[in-house]
């Protein structure tokens, strides 16, 4: 296979690290979940993925994911034909884990990272990449000149890294432009982001979060009308995930949640329905 030479900005090589959690979730007996595109990847590109190997959240990672596909999958459920919209997809591969084959997607990332995405994926007419930053207004009118919604917008480890102001804007954009529609989204509180210089997988690039969010019900104080649907930790994922994955992720979390540690109990999975 072709190896490809990555040459990502800062806050774009972060996409590597939840990638590299997939292929190598994908190597073990007993998964949380498969990612067979996610190995071919890895294999295909040329980075020193050495560097994450046996960091504890990478499977941290991959329990996000999960719970993002599972809320894309109830979406798609109810709305079989409603419209996806991944920000800061990077190299995510929920099309490929969770698609319906009726539903519309928009894969948003950086300039750069669409560039490499477009070496991997092709648009097809339920499929489109969008070269844009999520701050910027223009990619609204892209989905919705190419959708009929309902929506649902994924914003899997990406708000973080923006400011506080960028985020009030992006969620301000989509409530205006798709009243109704469903985010998910992750939040890591003050001591996560104060002590990121240690953080496991962060400690291995530059790039560096600025948004740190103590409690995901602020977001519905800045939207008055919003409902949070569900907000979850590592260590109160919901019941019938919980017992579906593998005996020693579910001892692991057990351990996790009694030591309560504030890099686990800070981090937070949220739905919410905009007004
Ligand atoms: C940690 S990665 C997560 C990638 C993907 N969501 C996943 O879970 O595999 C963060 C992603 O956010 C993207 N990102 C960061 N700032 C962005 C911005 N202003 N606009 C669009 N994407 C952005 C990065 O390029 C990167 O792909």
């Amino acid at each position: 296979m072709t190896e490809r030479d990555v040459r990502l900005g800062t806050v774009q090589e972060t996409l590597l690290i939840p990638l590299y959690g997939r292929a190598v979730e994908n190597r073990k007996k007993d998964a949380a979940l498969r990612d067979a595109r996610a190995e071919e990847i890895v294999a295909s590109i040329d980075y020193d993925f050495a560097r994450f190997e046996n960091l504890p959240s990478l499977v941290g990672t991959v329990l996000r994911t999960s719970l993002f596909d599972r809320w894309v999958t109830d979406f798609l459920a109810e709305n079989p034909t409603g419209t996806v919209v991944e920000l800061g997809t990077g190299l995510n591969t929920r099309y490929e884990r969770v698609d319906n084959g009726k539903a519309r997607w928009f894969d948003l990332d950086l300039p750069d990272v669409i560039e490499l995405r477009r070496t991997l994926f092709t648009d097809t007419p339920r499929r489109t990449m969008i070269a844009a930053s999520v701050t910027d207004s223009a990619w609204a009118d892209t989905v919705a000149t190419g959708s009929t919604g309902p929506y649902l917008f994924a914003a899997e480890a990406v708000l973080p890294f923006l400011e506080e102001q960028d985020v009030r804007h992006v969620v301000d954009l989509i409530a205006d432009r798709f009243p109704g529609s469903l985010l998910a989204l992750d939040t890591a509180g003050p001591g996560i982001v104060g002590t990121q210089d240690e953080h496991d997988a962060l400690s291995k690039v530059e790039a560096r979060m600025r948004w740190a969010c103590a409690d995901p019900a602020e977001l519905a104080d800045w939207r008055p009308g919003s409902r949070l649907l569900a907000s979850h930790r590592l260590t109160s994922l919901p019941p019938r995930m919980h017992e579906e994955l593998p005996s020693a992720y579910q001892e692991m979390l057990a351990g996790l949640a009694d030591q309560r540690l504030p890099q686990v109990e800070e981090y937070q999975l949220t739905l919410v329905q905009l007004p």
